[in-house]
């Protein structure tokens, strides 16, 4: 009989901005690869990441397997004047105003959330947004996510998002998007 091999459970911890400077490349290798994009993609990234760590109520999880890094997800209060959310503002106004007033008074924006693909499937995504959703002082959640029966999309239902925007285009992305939204606490 063989022996399978025995995988210690990821072990999870809240990041400064610092913390995650410091391990900006490993973060961004790891969001490069569980997205499928080019490897050039992070070089592009690394200053919107680095600009987000400034914005007011920037959280940030990760997740090791042993020193290694191998997910991580942060957020931030949304704002008017944020490209994300004067985009979903603008897609929320061709529905209903009031609703797009609603539903963007106070949100938490989870910008980024991914997993190494070598390390999907043992619940370490799940674990990570349900850690920083519960750090989160808003009234509500809010993301985006590309169309279609993915993992993401599986996970955020699970734990609860609804829909806000459904087949919506992010302008200079070709990519339908869902925009999710829950309340919180989870
Ligand atoms: C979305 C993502 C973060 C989820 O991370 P993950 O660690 O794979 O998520 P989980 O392990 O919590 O859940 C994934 C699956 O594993 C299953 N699972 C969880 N724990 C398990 C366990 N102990 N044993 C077996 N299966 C398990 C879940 O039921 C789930 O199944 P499903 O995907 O078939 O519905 C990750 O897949 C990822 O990085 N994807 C690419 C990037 C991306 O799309 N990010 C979101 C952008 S909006």
């Amino acid at each position: 009989m063989t022996a399978m091999p025995i995988r210690e459970p990821a072990q999870l911890a809240e990041l400064t901005a610092p913390q995650l400077r410091l391990r900006l490349d490993e973060a961004l290798r790891i969001y490069v690869t569980a997205m499928h994009y080019p490897p050039g993609t992070a070089r592009h990234r690394s200053p919107m990441w680095l600009e987000h760590m400034l914005r007011t109520g920037w959280l940030c999880v990760a997740a090791f397997d042993a020193d290694a890094l191998v997910g991580v997800g942060y957020g931030y209060r949304g704002a008017p004047g944020q490209w994300w959310h004067d985009e979903v503002h603008r897609g929320l106004m061709l529905i209903d105003r009031r609703s797009a007033q609603r539903e963007l008074a106070d949100y938490f924006e989870l910008t980024e959330l991914h997993v190494h693909p070598d390390a999907q499937g043992r619940g370490i995504g799940k674990a990570l947004l349900t850690e920083l959703l519960s750090r989160v002082d808003a009234p509500r959640a809010l993301l985006s996510t590309p169309e279609g029966p993915t993992r993401a999309w599986r996970l955020y239902r699970r734990l609860g998002f609804t829909d806000l925007l459904r087949h919506y285009h992010f302008t200079g992305d070709s990519r339908e998007f869902a925009v999710l939204g829950r309340t919180l606490p989870l």
